[in-house]
């Protein structure tokens, strides 16, 4: 498939996907959201990709839902299209994504931000949920993401004032993992990406799994679900290998197996 509204590539074992909409700061429009979907998928689904590298550009990484498509869409129609439906497949994604953030990154382009597992931003990055200046309100996750990401204080004075935070802020409230300049962003990204994609495919996708149920489960719940992980993992071929590999002090060969 050729994509108009996002570029690919890939480095490694990592898959590289970049909004490419740079003249309206990758203003998130249905069909680049089904483009990405449509990539995310194919990455999770390919066995030589191990994690997912996600992008913008050094002047946004996304400045929200394309307005100009919301601007004179009827209520009606927008529940029709059931537009943030496509958002959810990306949370179900399997393999991590890492998020390479600069500048912008409001409204659809912070919750987008916000399904990216590890996110490191650009000390330019401007984080923020606006849809309230215009009269509406997050619609792809944002109100219950944020809560969760910064606490419901901080969420709170985000999204009823609808200003953004800087990336020192974001780093100081759990927002993101890591803020470097804006010459580095991309570098360290893709080197955690790397990082992450050599390490054995089933246990990152089942860790990353559980881990997210955190969110969800009361403790002894996610307790229970980490466990069964864990001895599903114990099945392995990689952890067979990994185990071996150390006791013999060489380097593991993992097959994701
Ligand atoms: N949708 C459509 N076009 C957008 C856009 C958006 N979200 N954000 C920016 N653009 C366009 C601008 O209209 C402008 O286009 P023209 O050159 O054709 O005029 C171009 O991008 C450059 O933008 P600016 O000239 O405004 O650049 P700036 O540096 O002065 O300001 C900005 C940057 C502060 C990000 C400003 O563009 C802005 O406030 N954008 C809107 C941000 C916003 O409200 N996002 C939330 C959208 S709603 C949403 O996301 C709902 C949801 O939950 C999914």
């Amino acid at each position: 498939m050729t994509y108009e509204c996002i570029s690919v590539a890939r480095e490694d074992r990592v898959g590289i996907v970049t909004l490419n909409r740079p003249k309206i700061l990758n203003a998130l429009n249905l069909q680049l959201v089904s483009e990405l979907v449509h990539e995310l998928e194919r990455l999770d689904n390919d066995p030589d990709i191990g994690a997912i590298l996600l992008t913008g550009g050094d002047k946004a990484f996304a400045a929200g839902a394309d307005i100009n498509e919301m601007a004179e869409a009827s209520a009606i129609e927008i529940m029709k299209r059931d537009q943030f439906a496509v958002w959810d497949r990306i949370s179900r994604i399997s393999k991590p994504i890492v998020g390479a953030v600069s500048g912008f990154a409001l409204g659809g382009g912070c919750e987008l931000m916000m399904n990216c597992d590890i996110v490191i931003a650009s000390e330019t990055a401007v984080i923020g949920q606006p849809e309230i200046k215009l009269g509406v309100m997050p619609g792809a996750g944002g109100t219950q993401r944020l809560v969760r990401a910064v606490g419901l204080r901080k969420a709170m004075e985000m999204l009823l004032t609808g200003e953004p935070i800087s990336a020192q802020e974001a780093l100081r409230c759990g927002l993101v993992n890591r803020v470097v300049p804006v010459e580095a962003y991309f570098r360290e990204a893709l080197k955690l990406a790397k990082q992450i994609a050599a390490q054995p495919p089933l246990a990152v996708q089942v860790i990353k799994k559980a881990a997210l149920k955190a969110e969800d489960l009361p403790l002894q719940d996610g307790m229970d679900y980490e466990r069964n992980g864990f001895y599903l993992l114990l099945a392995s071929e990689d952890r067979r290998e990994g185990m071996q590999a150390f006791l013999e002090k060489r380097k593991p060969r993992f097959t994701g197996n």
